[in-house]
Parts: structure tokens; sequence; C-alpha cells
């Protein structure tokens, strides 16, 4: 895949970007973790009835993202950040810091990120990897004593800034989308948004998502192989 001089390029990141660093995709898992469904662990309704499940399984994630490493197809968006500069939009569904631990310094989290937790009551973001695994641990804010719970985008709520990721793929000439099933709103609609612009639209992954027919390209391969290709 080749860039342009004057292109400006959105990318949407998921799940897939992360499977070659050992982290499950969630369709991939079957949507499981430990007999529970991702929705019973993955939705505001899961918080109001088991917290300290809600935080076993975030305390489970948070251990498998640190202990994962970048992969090449995290270095190489690093790499075509560093080469585009400000023409580069990073959006990623993931939740893990990867992208920021392979150099890429404008990302934005959509669905939120693992390493950070909120008061449910105070709503202000903060840095958090610790782990709360059991039922006397929970952590609770120091301000005002309401439950802290992870700064997660769940089932049902909505992604952040979404009003930045907009005007972004307002002004993008190339949507490039990598591993990600197509099957979340509103990311999954952000290829509707580029062609009614009218501009190119690329998907990289293993098999074709489910709205592989919104596309124009579709470069099947793993993430790690076809990322490092694109040239500018
Ligand atoms: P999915 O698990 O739905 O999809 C993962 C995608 O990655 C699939 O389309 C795979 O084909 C692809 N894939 C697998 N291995 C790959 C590789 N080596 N290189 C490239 N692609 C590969 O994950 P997402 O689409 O990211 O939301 O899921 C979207 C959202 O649904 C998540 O952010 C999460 C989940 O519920 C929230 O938590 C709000
Ligand atoms: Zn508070």
């Amino acid at each position: 895949m080749q860039l342009g001089s004057n292109d400006r390029l959105f990318v949407l990141t998921g799940a897939g970007v992360s499977a070659e660093s050992g982290l499950a995709t969630f369709r991939g898992s079957g949507g499981l973790w430990n007999g529970y469904r991702v929705e019973q662990v993955a939705t505001p309704e899961a918080w109001e009835a088991d917290p300290v499940l809600v935080w076993q399984f975030y305390s489970m994630r948070r251990r498998d993202a640190t202990a994962a490493q970048a992969n090449s197809a995290h270095f190489a968006l690093a790499r075509l950040e560093q080469q585009m500069g400000d023409r580069f939009y990073l959006c990623t569904q993931n939740v893990d810091d990867l992208h920021e631990r392979a150099g890429s310094h404008r990302v934005h989290h959509m669905h939120g990120s693992l390493f950070e937790s909120r008061c449910t009551h105070c709503e202000q973001p903060f840095e958090d990897r610790s782990l709360y695994e059991s039922a006397s641990k929970m952590p609770k804010c120091a301000d005002c004593g309401s439950a802290i719970r992870p700064h997660i985008v769940w089932f049902g709520e909505i992604p952040l800034n979404l009003e930045q990721i907009y005007a972004e793929l307002d002004r993008a000439t190339v949507l490039l989308v990598a591993g990600t099933s197509g099957s979340v709103y509103p990311a999954a609609g952000f290829v509707h948004i580029a062609n009614q612009r009218g501009i190119r639209t690329v998907y990289v992954g293993p098999e074709e998502p489910q709205n592989a027919d919104a596309f124009d390209e579709i470069l099947l391969g793993n993430a790690t192989e076809v990322l490092p290709t694109i040239r500018v």
C-alpha cells in the first residue's frame, strides 16, 4: 500500500493488531472468559451486579497486557506517525498500551484504557496499574469514598471523544482499518462515513470483516505482515 505526500491517514485498529502479541481477540476466544460471556463482565449491569468479578476480569487483563510485547504491526504504525506527523491519526478500540509502547504518541483509545481507572462519582480518570482481585481489596475514591471502576467503555456506553474522531475522519484522505471484525458500532460505521466522503478505504486482516463490502481494498494477511509494507 502506497500513500501520497498529501494524504492524511486515519487508522482504526482492533484486537487483531494485538493478537500476535498474545492478547486474545474478543470473537476469537468465543467471547468467553473463565466460562463467563464478555457481556457478563463488560457491561454497566455486570458492574452493578458484581464489581468484584468485573475487577477480577480487568486485573487479569492488566496482568496479560503488562506481560505482552508490542509487535511489528504496532511498530509499523509508530513509524508511519513519525513519517507523517500530524497527517496521521490513530484511533484504537484496544484498551492495552502496546501502541504507546511501540512509540506511537498520538493515540486515541476510544474504548478506554486498561491502565486507567476513575471514581464512579468524581469521574476523573487517573493512571492505575494495580490489581484488585478480592472483595476486601475493592478500591475506593480517596476524596469521596465512592467505588473506583476501570476507565473502560463497556457495552452500552458511549465511546470517548467521538467528536474529535469524527473531525479527524472528516479531514482524512485515507481510512485504514486493521484487525477488527467490523461488528461493534460506532467504530464499524467509520467506513460508511468515509464512503460518504468518497475517500479511499482499506482493510487489513487475515479474514474479511463483517463490513467488508464497504471497503475499496481488502489486504488479506496478518497485521504484522501487511502493516510494515505500507509506504509513504
Ligand atoms: P474482534 O475480536 O471482534 O475481532 C478481531 C479481528 O481481528 C477479527 O476480525 C480477526 O479476523 C482479526 N485478526 C485476528 N488475528 C489477526 C492478526 N494477526 N492481524 C490482523 N487481524 C487479526 O475484536 P474487535 O473488532 O477489536 O469493545 O472488537 C471490537 C470491540 O468489541 C472491542 O473494542 C470491545 C469488544 O467488545 C468494548 O470493549 C467496548
Ligand atoms: Zn470520588
